[in-house]
């Protein structure tokens, strides 16, 4: 494995005060990049002061998207350590959205040794106030100029970092979702098990369409008969039913969501039953209708645990909880986000120093 080279700022900038922190507005002092050429291979991987990019603008990644990217956390713990929440989950996945796209798988372990490394020199920026955390974002380039329609014979592999607050202003408070029934998020066969951009550029349209009503976020249903949940938003999706806990099964069009599979082991710990089927529209308004519907919340890096407090379709409108968060989505919170900053046990050895 080739060592990481490192070249250090000389300047360092002013970090944001906790009432200052966003989600991914400001990065750190330095980033990690790695280059990819067909001859070489991935090579020369270098930890450097963060800095804008030179590329060509016929660069295969600004015409066709080739691209992919990761999204997890470092924590600071009561002790002042840093933790990282199943990154090796992450760099998995990483090599799966690169086999999809074309592109050359990158060394995991490598890949996880730039992450502590970079996130070790910039150490001071990991936020520690409760709900705050350093958002590490890796994401794969192609920069190849060329305008066929073919793989990459570049590319660049970048991780930046982001110290960041609540990815919703709601917080852990439960949000307003639309079900769209005109757009589609994805199919099976299709990327959206990958985490690409295209994925997130062609959500954009609908998710503007709803904000102007008051949703927060809309819930993606399937793209064939646009009749079983899908996603909501960029998280995954579950649903507490008469009991049971339920969220969509991997179908090659959802994308496996790392605190996904947290949140049903912790489920399964707490012998919650649980299960990944298809679940429909029509299933969640109907126990909706029959006072079965106690809770439904989405799951993702960034926000955690976002539980729904309204649910819209064709015309129709649910109120979840009361419109409160249930006790399922506010354990998950709490459990997760305790595991996560090391204030509570981690009987999965889940998170690594
Ligand atoms: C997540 O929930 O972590 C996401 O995928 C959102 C990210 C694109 C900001």
């Amino acid at each position: 494995m080739e060592k990481i080279k490192i070249t250090k700022s000389e300047t360092s900038k002013s970090k944001p005060t906790t009432d200052q922190l966003e989600f991914g507005r400001v990065f750190t002092d330095h980033m990690f990049i790695m280059d990819y050429s067909t001859e070489k291979g991935w090579h020369d991987p270098r930890i450097i002061p963060y800095q804008p990019l030179t590329l060509d603008p016929a660069s295969i990644i600004f015409h066709y998207g080739q691209t992919v990217f990761e999204g997890l956390k470092a924590y600071l713990t009561p002790d002042e350590k840093v933790k990282l929440f199943r990154p090796e989950k992450n760099m998995k996945r990483l090599n799966r959205s690169n086999d999809r796209l074309c592109i050359p798988a990158i060394d995991e372990t490598l890949a996880l040794e730039a992450i502590t490394t970079l996130v070790g020199l910039d150490k001071d920026w990991v936020p520690s106030a409760e709900g705050t955390s350093l958002y590490i974002r890796p994401f794969v380039i192609a920069t190849e100029p060329y305008l066929g329609v073919a793989p990459s014979q570049n590319y660049q592999f970048i991780i930046i970092l982001s110290p960041v607050g609540a990815y919703y202003k709601e917080g852990i408070n439960p949000v307003k979702i639309a079900v769209e029934n005109k757009f589609v998020r994805a199919v099976s066969g299709g990327t959206g098990e990958a985490k690409t951009a295209g994925n997130y550029a062609s959500s954009l349209k609908a998710q503007e369409l709803v904000a102007d009503k008051g949703y927060a976020q809309v819930l993606w249903l399937d793209g064939v008969e646009k009749k079983y949940v899908e996603e909501v938003g960029s998280m995954n999706v579950f649903f507490k039913i008469d009991g049971e806990v339920i969220t969509p099964a991997l179908n090659g069009s959802i994308l496996e969501g790392v605190t996904r599979s947290s949140v049903i082991d912790l489920l399964k710990h707490w012998n919650y039953p649980v299960s990944e089927r298809r679940i429909s529209m029509e299933e969640v308004f109907e126990a909706a209708k029959n006072g079965k519907l106690e809770e439904a919340f989405g799951s993702g890096t960034a926000a955690v645990i976002s539980p729904i407090g309204e649910l819209s379709w064709h015309g129709k409108n649910i109120e979840v909880n009361g419109g409160r968060t249930g006790k399922v989505a506010k354990q998950l919170y709490t459990t997760l986000t305790g595991i996560q900053t090391g204030k509570q046990a981690d009987p999965f050895n889940w998170t690594i120093n």
